[in-house]
Protein backbone atom coordinates (compact mmCIF):
# COMPACT_ATOMS: atom_id res chain seq x y z
CA UNK A 1 0.00 0.00 0.00
CA UNK A 2 1.27 3.64 -0.68
CA UNK A 3 0.16 4.90 2.06
CA UNK A 4 0.99 1.75 5.32
CA UNK A 5 -2.94 1.54 6.98
CA UNK A 6 -2.21 2.01 10.72
CA UNK A 7 -5.35 1.81 11.34
CA UNK A 8 -7.27 -1.81 11.59
CA UNK A 9 -9.07 -1.78 8.18
CA UNK A 10 -10.22 -5.62 8.29
CA UNK A 11 -12.81 -4.10 11.42
CA UNK A 12 -14.02 -1.70 8.51
CA UNK A 13 -14.16 -4.60 6.09
CA UNK A 14 -16.12 -6.74 8.33
CA UNK A 15 -18.83 -4.23 8.06
CA UNK A 16 -19.34 -5.37 4.70
CA UNK A 17 -19.37 -8.93 4.76
CA UNK A 18 -22.26 -8.44 7.61
CA UNK A 19 -24.00 -6.25 5.40
CA UNK A 20 -23.84 -8.96 2.43
CA UNK A 21 -24.68 -11.87 4.88
CA UNK A 22 -28.26 -9.88 6.34
CA UNK A 23 -28.94 -9.21 2.43
CA UNK A 24 -28.73 -12.73 1.73
CA UNK A 25 -29.55 -14.57 4.76
CA UNK A 26 -33.46 -12.95 3.59
CA UNK A 27 -33.13 -15.66 0.65
CA UNK A 28 -32.78 -19.20 2.92
CA UNK A 29 -33.93 -21.99 1.53
CA UNK A 30 -35.72 -20.12 -1.02
CA UNK A 31 -34.30 -21.98 -3.97
CA UNK A 32 -32.87 -18.75 -6.33
CA UNK A 33 -29.44 -18.80 -5.96
CA UNK A 34 -29.74 -15.33 -8.28
CA UNK A 35 -31.79 -13.21 -6.40
CA UNK A 36 -29.85 -14.42 -3.40
CA UNK A 37 -26.36 -13.40 -5.08
CA UNK A 38 -28.04 -10.29 -6.28
CA UNK A 39 -28.86 -8.75 -2.99
CA UNK A 40 -25.55 -10.13 -1.39
CA UNK A 41 -23.53 -7.90 -4.30
CA UNK A 42 -25.83 -4.83 -3.57
CA UNK A 43 -25.72 -4.64 -0.25
CA UNK A 44 -21.54 -5.83 -0.19
CA UNK A 45 -21.35 -2.77 -2.84
CA UNK A 46 -22.90 0.04 -1.10
CA UNK A 47 -21.09 -0.70 1.92
CA UNK A 48 -17.51 -1.16 -0.09
CA UNK A 49 -18.03 2.32 -0.99
CA UNK A 50 -17.95 3.10 2.25
CA UNK A 51 -14.49 2.02 3.15
CA UNK A 52 -11.60 4.44 3.50
CA UNK A 53 -9.25 3.00 0.93
CA UNK A 54 -8.41 2.87 -3.17
CA UNK A 55 -9.47 -0.17 -4.45
CA UNK A 56 -9.49 -2.51 -7.71
CA UNK A 57 -11.23 -5.37 -7.81
CA UNK A 58 -9.46 -8.58 -9.03
CA UNK A 59 -11.41 -11.26 -7.56
CA UNK A 60 -14.87 -10.43 -8.05
CA UNK A 61 -18.21 -11.41 -9.84
CA UNK A 62 -16.25 -12.06 -13.41
CA UNK A 63 -15.56 -9.78 -16.42
CA UNK A 64 -17.58 -6.48 -16.93
CA UNK A 65 -19.86 -7.68 -19.69
CA UNK A 66 -21.49 -10.75 -17.55
CA UNK A 67 -21.21 -8.61 -14.28
CA UNK A 68 -23.03 -5.69 -13.21
CA UNK A 69 -21.60 -4.99 -10.34
CA UNK A 70 -18.45 -6.15 -8.38
CA UNK A 71 -16.93 -6.96 -11.63
CA UNK A 72 -12.91 -7.50 -12.08
CA UNK A 73 -11.10 -4.20 -12.41
CA UNK A 74 -14.26 -2.24 -11.03
CA UNK A 75 -12.91 0.38 -8.50
CA UNK A 76 -14.41 0.73 -5.46
CA UNK A 77 -13.87 2.11 -1.95
CA UNK A 78 -14.29 5.96 -1.18
CA UNK A 79 -10.73 6.77 -3.76
CA UNK A 80 -8.78 7.67 -0.36
CA UNK A 81 -5.71 5.90 0.13
CA UNK A 82 -4.47 3.10 0.67
CA UNK A 83 -4.07 1.84 -3.25
CA UNK A 84 -5.33 -2.06 -2.72
CA UNK A 85 -6.61 -5.16 -4.42
CA UNK A 86 -10.21 -6.68 -3.10
CA UNK A 87 -11.29 -9.96 -3.75
CA UNK A 88 -15.11 -10.33 -3.03
CA UNK A 89 -16.74 -13.61 -2.95
CA UNK A 90 -20.48 -12.31 -1.89
CA UNK A 91 -21.80 -15.92 -1.02
CA UNK A 92 -19.46 -18.54 -0.84
CA UNK A 93 -22.00 -21.58 -0.83
CA UNK A 94 -24.63 -19.79 -3.32
CA UNK A 95 -25.86 -23.81 -3.50
CA UNK A 96 -26.22 -24.23 0.09
CA UNK A 97 -27.94 -21.40 1.08
CA UNK A 98 -30.65 -21.38 -1.77
CA UNK A 99 -31.43 -25.32 -0.57
CA UNK A 100 -31.18 -24.17 3.40
CA UNK A 101 -27.94 -26.36 4.00
CA UNK A 102 -25.12 -25.13 6.02
CA UNK A 103 -21.60 -23.61 5.66
CA UNK A 104 -22.88 -20.82 3.06
CA UNK A 105 -20.39 -17.51 3.96
CA UNK A 106 -19.87 -14.09 3.13
CA UNK A 107 -16.16 -12.93 2.40
CA UNK A 108 -13.71 -10.06 1.48
CA UNK A 109 -9.85 -9.26 1.33
CA UNK A 110 -8.18 -6.64 0.52
CA UNK A 111 -4.05 -6.66 0.01
CA UNK A 112 -1.58 -3.77 -1.30
CA UNK A 113 -1.89 -2.63 -4.69
CA UNK A 114 -0.63 -5.24 -7.22
CA UNK A 115 -0.43 -8.23 -4.66
CA UNK A 116 -2.89 -10.61 -5.51
CA UNK A 117 -2.88 -13.39 -8.22
CA UNK A 118 -5.42 -12.38 -10.99
CA UNK A 119 -6.45 -15.84 -12.77
CA UNK A 120 -7.81 -14.53 -15.62
CA UNK A 121 -11.18 -16.43 -16.93
CA UNK A 122 -9.58 -19.85 -15.63
CA UNK A 123 -11.99 -21.30 -12.29
CA UNK A 124 -9.87 -24.20 -11.08
CA UNK A 125 -7.35 -24.79 -9.27
CA UNK A 126 -5.70 -27.46 -7.55
CA UNK A 127 -5.16 -26.62 -4.52
CA UNK A 128 -3.31 -27.62 -0.80
CA UNK A 129 -3.86 -26.13 2.65
CA UNK A 130 -2.87 -26.42 6.05
CA UNK A 131 -2.57 -24.42 9.47
CA UNK A 132 0.53 -22.51 11.02
CA UNK A 133 2.29 -26.09 12.06
CA UNK A 134 2.51 -27.63 9.19
CA UNK A 135 3.40 -24.72 6.87
CA UNK A 136 6.47 -25.23 5.27
CA UNK A 137 6.64 -28.96 5.03
CA UNK A 138 3.66 -29.40 2.12
CA UNK A 139 4.33 -29.42 -1.67
CA UNK A 140 1.32 -29.91 -3.89
CA UNK A 141 3.84 -31.68 -6.48
CA UNK A 142 4.02 -34.89 -4.53
CA UNK A 143 1.67 -37.31 -3.76
CA UNK A 144 -0.82 -37.21 -1.27
CA UNK A 145 0.37 -40.38 0.96
CA UNK A 146 3.57 -37.75 1.01
CA UNK A 147 1.89 -34.88 1.94
CA UNK A 148 0.07 -36.41 5.10
CA UNK A 149 3.16 -37.88 6.29
CA UNK A 150 4.86 -34.77 6.10
CA UNK A 151 1.65 -32.72 8.06
CA UNK A 152 1.60 -35.58 10.36
CA UNK A 153 5.61 -35.34 11.33
CA UNK A 154 5.03 -31.77 11.29
CA UNK A 155 1.58 -32.35 13.95
CA UNK A 156 3.25 -34.63 16.25
CA UNK A 157 0.42 -37.05 14.98
CA UNK A 158 0.25 -40.17 13.19
CA UNK A 159 -1.70 -40.47 8.96
CA UNK A 160 -4.54 -41.99 11.02
CA UNK A 161 -5.21 -39.14 13.63
CA UNK A 162 -5.40 -36.48 10.36
CA UNK A 163 -8.54 -35.30 8.96
CA UNK A 164 -8.54 -34.03 5.50
CA UNK A 165 -10.66 -31.87 3.74
CA UNK A 166 -12.13 -32.45 0.10
CA UNK A 167 -15.10 -31.28 -2.20
CA UNK A 168 -17.58 -34.11 -2.79
CA UNK A 169 -17.12 -33.92 -6.44
CA UNK A 170 -16.25 -37.40 -8.97
CA UNK A 171 -12.81 -35.26 -9.76
CA UNK A 172 -11.52 -36.25 -6.24
CA UNK A 173 -12.45 -40.18 -6.95
CA UNK A 174 -8.21 -40.76 -7.45
CA UNK A 175 -7.25 -38.09 -4.84
CA UNK A 176 -9.87 -39.69 -1.90
CA UNK A 177 -8.78 -43.31 -2.68
CA UNK A 178 -5.28 -42.32 -1.71
CA UNK A 179 -6.29 -40.66 0.98
CA UNK A 180 -8.15 -43.94 2.15
CA UNK A 181 -5.27 -46.04 1.70
CA UNK A 182 -2.52 -44.16 3.52
CA UNK A 183 -5.60 -44.64 6.56
CA UNK A 184 -6.19 -40.66 6.48
CA UNK A 185 -9.69 -39.60 8.08
CA UNK A 186 -11.78 -37.75 5.65
CA UNK A 187 -14.65 -35.18 5.70
CA UNK A 188 -16.41 -34.53 2.40
CA UNK A 189 -17.91 -31.47 1.67
CA UNK A 190 -20.49 -30.44 -0.32
CA UNK A 191 -19.57 -26.69 -0.88
CA UNK A 192 -17.88 -23.85 0.32
CA UNK A 193 -13.83 -24.65 0.01
CA UNK A 194 -13.02 -21.21 1.78
CA UNK A 195 -13.85 -21.99 5.00
CA UNK A 196 -12.60 -25.24 4.68
CA UNK A 197 -9.30 -24.09 3.70
CA UNK A 198 -9.57 -21.47 7.08
CA UNK A 199 -10.80 -24.62 9.31
CA UNK A 200 -7.29 -26.03 8.75
CA UNK A 201 -5.52 -22.75 10.82
CA UNK A 202 -8.84 -22.77 13.24
CA UNK A 203 -7.30 -24.99 16.51
CA UNK A 204 -10.96 -26.46 17.14
CA UNK A 205 -11.46 -26.95 14.04
CA UNK A 206 -10.23 -30.42 13.90
CA UNK A 207 -9.43 -30.09 10.56
CA UNK A 208 -5.52 -31.15 9.17
CA UNK A 209 -5.28 -30.32 5.81
CA UNK A 210 -7.64 -29.34 2.21
CA UNK A 211 -6.62 -30.88 -0.94
CA UNK A 212 -8.62 -30.75 -4.35
CA UNK A 213 -9.58 -28.46 -6.94
CA UNK A 214 -12.31 -25.94 -6.30
CA UNK A 215 -12.55 -22.19 -7.69
CA UNK A 216 -9.51 -20.21 -8.29
CA UNK A 217 -11.38 -17.17 -6.89
CA UNK A 218 -11.89 -19.06 -3.80
CA UNK A 219 -8.36 -19.75 -3.72
CA UNK A 220 -6.79 -16.40 -3.99
CA UNK A 221 -9.54 -15.70 -0.74
CA UNK A 222 -7.95 -18.50 1.46
CA UNK A 223 -4.36 -17.64 0.15
CA UNK A 224 -5.40 -13.91 2.01
CA UNK A 225 -7.08 -15.71 5.12
CA UNK A 226 -4.21 -18.08 5.52
CA UNK A 227 -1.08 -15.67 4.96
CA UNK A 228 -2.94 -13.14 7.48
CA UNK A 229 -3.19 -16.45 10.08
CA UNK A 230 0.35 -18.32 9.80
CA UNK A 231 -1.13 -21.38 7.74
CA UNK A 232 -0.11 -21.85 3.79
CA UNK A 233 -2.01 -22.97 0.44
CA UNK A 234 -0.59 -24.25 -2.59
CA UNK A 235 -2.39 -23.58 -5.93
CA UNK A 236 -1.76 -25.02 -9.61
CA UNK A 237 -4.47 -23.72 -12.35
CA UNK A 238 -6.12 -26.84 -13.54
CA UNK A 239 -7.47 -26.55 -17.09
CA UNK A 240 -10.92 -28.45 -17.68
CA UNK A 241 -10.44 -29.53 -21.16
CA UNK A 242 -7.68 -29.01 -24.17
CA UNK A 243 -9.61 -25.63 -25.28
CA UNK A 244 -9.15 -24.06 -21.97
CA UNK A 245 -5.13 -25.29 -21.80
CA UNK A 246 -4.69 -23.81 -25.14
CA UNK A 247 -6.38 -20.52 -24.21
CA UNK A 248 -4.43 -20.33 -21.41
CA UNK A 249 -1.12 -20.34 -22.85
CA UNK A 250 -1.75 -17.83 -25.89
CA UNK A 251 -2.84 -15.72 -22.39
CA UNK A 252 0.77 -16.28 -20.66
CA UNK A 253 -0.60 -18.79 -18.02
CA UNK A 254 1.52 -21.93 -17.17
CA UNK A 255 -0.66 -24.62 -15.92
CA UNK A 256 2.26 -26.56 -14.29
CA UNK A 257 3.50 -23.53 -12.09
CA UNK A 258 3.27 -24.03 -8.41
CA UNK A 259 1.51 -21.17 -7.35
CA UNK A 260 2.94 -20.28 -3.54
CA UNK A 261 1.60 -18.38 -1.13
CA UNK A 262 3.32 -15.24 -2.27
CA UNK A 263 2.20 -15.85 -6.24
CA UNK A 264 -1.44 -15.86 -4.68
CA UNK A 265 -0.71 -12.51 -2.54
CA UNK A 266 2.47 -11.31 -2.08
CA UNK A 267 2.00 -9.53 0.82
CA UNK A 268 1.89 -9.71 4.60
CA UNK A 269 0.01 -6.26 5.07
CA UNK A 270 -3.63 -8.44 4.26
CA UNK A 271 -6.99 -8.09 5.48
CA UNK A 272 -9.36 -10.69 5.26
CA UNK A 273 -13.26 -10.55 6.43
CA UNK A 274 -15.86 -13.01 6.62
CA UNK A 275 -19.82 -12.94 7.90
CA UNK A 276 -21.32 -16.61 8.26
CA UNK A 277 -24.90 -16.60 6.35
CA UNK A 278 -26.32 -20.52 7.20
CA UNK A 279 -24.87 -22.12 10.09
CA UNK A 280 -21.26 -23.89 9.44
CA UNK A 281 -18.70 -25.25 11.91
CA UNK A 282 -16.66 -21.92 11.58
CA UNK A 283 -19.25 -19.28 12.16
CA UNK A 284 -23.09 -19.12 12.98
CA UNK A 285 -25.46 -18.06 10.59
CA UNK A 286 -27.32 -15.16 10.32
CA UNK A 287 -30.43 -15.49 12.83
CA UNK A 288 -33.19 -12.45 12.92
CA UNK A 289 -35.10 -11.59 15.70
CA UNK A 290 -37.77 -9.30 16.36
CA UNK A 291 -35.90 -6.11 16.29
CA UNK A 292 -32.95 -7.06 14.27
CA UNK A 293 -30.40 -9.92 13.45
CA UNK A 294 -28.03 -11.07 14.73
CA UNK A 295 -23.99 -12.16 12.87
CA UNK A 296 -21.07 -13.43 13.84
CA UNK A 297 -17.50 -12.79 11.74
CA UNK A 298 -14.36 -13.55 11.64
CA UNK A 299 -11.76 -10.85 10.99
CA UNK A 300 -7.89 -11.28 10.67
CA UNK A 301 -5.52 -8.70 9.78
CA UNK A 302 -1.80 -10.12 8.59
CA UNK A 303 0.49 -7.41 10.26
CA UNK A 304 -0.13 -8.64 13.69
CA UNK A 305 -2.20 -11.57 12.54
CA UNK A 306 -4.79 -11.12 15.54
CA UNK A 307 -7.56 -13.08 14.74
CA UNK A 308 -10.90 -11.70 16.20
CA UNK A 309 -14.40 -13.07 16.20
CA UNK A 310 -17.30 -10.51 15.89
CA UNK A 311 -20.19 -11.35 16.97
CA UNK A 312 -22.89 -8.47 16.20
CA UNK A 313 -26.44 -7.30 17.04
CA UNK A 314 -27.90 -5.13 14.29
CA UNK A 315 -30.96 -3.30 14.53
CA UNK A 316 -32.99 -3.52 11.34
CA UNK A 317 -34.85 0.11 12.45
CA UNK A 318 -31.96 2.35 12.87
CA UNK A 319 -29.77 0.67 10.02
CA UNK A 320 -32.50 1.27 6.86
CA UNK A 321 -32.82 5.10 8.26
CA UNK A 322 -28.99 5.11 7.74
CA UNK A 323 -28.23 2.75 4.49
CA UNK A 324 -29.44 2.20 1.49
CA UNK A 325 -28.62 -1.61 1.87
CA UNK A 326 -32.56 -3.53 1.65
CA UNK A 327 -32.01 -5.45 4.74
P1 LIG B 1 -20.11 -20.45 -5.14
O1 LIG B 1 -21.13 -20.49 -4.09
O2 LIG B 1 -19.40 -19.12 -5.20
O3 LIG B 1 -20.65 -20.90 -6.45
O4 LIG B 1 -18.94 -21.49 -4.78
C1 LIG B 1 -19.17 -22.68 -4.08
C2 LIG B 1 -17.99 -23.64 -4.24
O5 LIG B 1 -18.27 -24.83 -3.51
C3 LIG B 1 -16.64 -23.10 -3.80
O6 LIG B 1 -16.44 -23.07 -2.43
C4 LIG B 1 -15.71 -24.03 -4.52
O7 LIG B 1 -14.40 -23.49 -4.64
C5 LIG B 1 -16.39 -24.21 -5.85
O8 LIG B 1 -17.78 -23.96 -5.61
C6 LIG B 1 -16.22 -25.57 -6.46
O9 LIG B 1 -16.73 -25.58 -7.76
P2 LIG B 1 -17.68 -26.73 -8.35
O10 LIG B 1 -18.99 -26.69 -7.61
O11 LIG B 1 -17.81 -26.38 -9.79
O12 LIG B 1 -16.97 -28.03 -8.12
Amino acid sequence: MNERPTRNLALELVRVTEAAALAAGRYMGRGDKEAADRAAVEAMRLVLQTVNMDGIIVIGEGEKDQAPMLYNGERVGNGMPPEVDVAVDPIDGTRPLANGNLNSISTVAIAPRGTMFNPGPFVYMNKIAVGPEAKGVINIEASITENLKAIAHAKNKSVEDLTCVILDRPRHAEMIAEMRRAGARIRLIPDGDVAAAIMTAWPESGVDVLFGIGGTPEGVLAACALRAMGGEIQGKLYARNEEELRRGREMGYDFEKVLTMDDLVASDDVFFAATGITDGELLRGVRYTGQGAITESLVVRGRTGTIRRITAIHRMDKLRQLSQVRY
